[in-house]
């Protein structure tokens, strides 16, 4: 039993769970990333929502789900959120919170070299 823990959860770190496989394709689905961003990385005044808490995320889109928004901006987020079941909404909180950019080990080639050989 121990060995087997001791396999599974290194995995687990490596792996992406279900649950943030399925948040990621609602978002898509969804169009979310029209607004926040394919990085959720947001824009002008739509939010960031990479690594953001889970707790305030879900408190968040169940009040959206709800047509309660603290301002007309906020107004935006209802027809998005409205269609949304709670599984939806934990998913994409699990996504969202847990986010790690794809390319992100491409972002950083350390093999190029900024300095030449003085040739040109
Ligand atoms: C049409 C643009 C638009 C789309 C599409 C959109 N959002 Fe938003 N989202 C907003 C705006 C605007 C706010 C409110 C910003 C504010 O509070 O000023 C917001 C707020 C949020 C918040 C709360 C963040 C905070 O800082 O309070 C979450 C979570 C969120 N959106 C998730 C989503 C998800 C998940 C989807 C897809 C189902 C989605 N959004 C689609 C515009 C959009």
């Amino acid at each position: 039993m121990r060995f087997i823990s001791l396999v599974l959860v290194p995995l687990s770190l490596f792996c992406a769970s279900p649950e943030y496989e399925d948040g990621k394709r609602l978002y898509g689905q969804h169009g979310c990333f029209g607004c926040h961003g394919r990085n959720l990385e947001g824009m002008h005044n739509y939010p960031y929502l990479a690594n953001r808490a889970k707790g305030y995320m879900k408190y968040k889109l169940e009040r959206f789900r709800s047509k309660l928004s603290d301002n007309q901006q906020q107004e935006m987020m209802i027809p998005f959120a409205v269609g949304l079941s709670d599984k939806d909404i934990e998913n994409l909180t699990i996504y969202m919170n847990e986010f790690v950019p794809e390319d992100s080990k491409n972002r950083y080639d350390d093999s190029y070299k900024t300095y030449g050989d003085g040739g040109s």
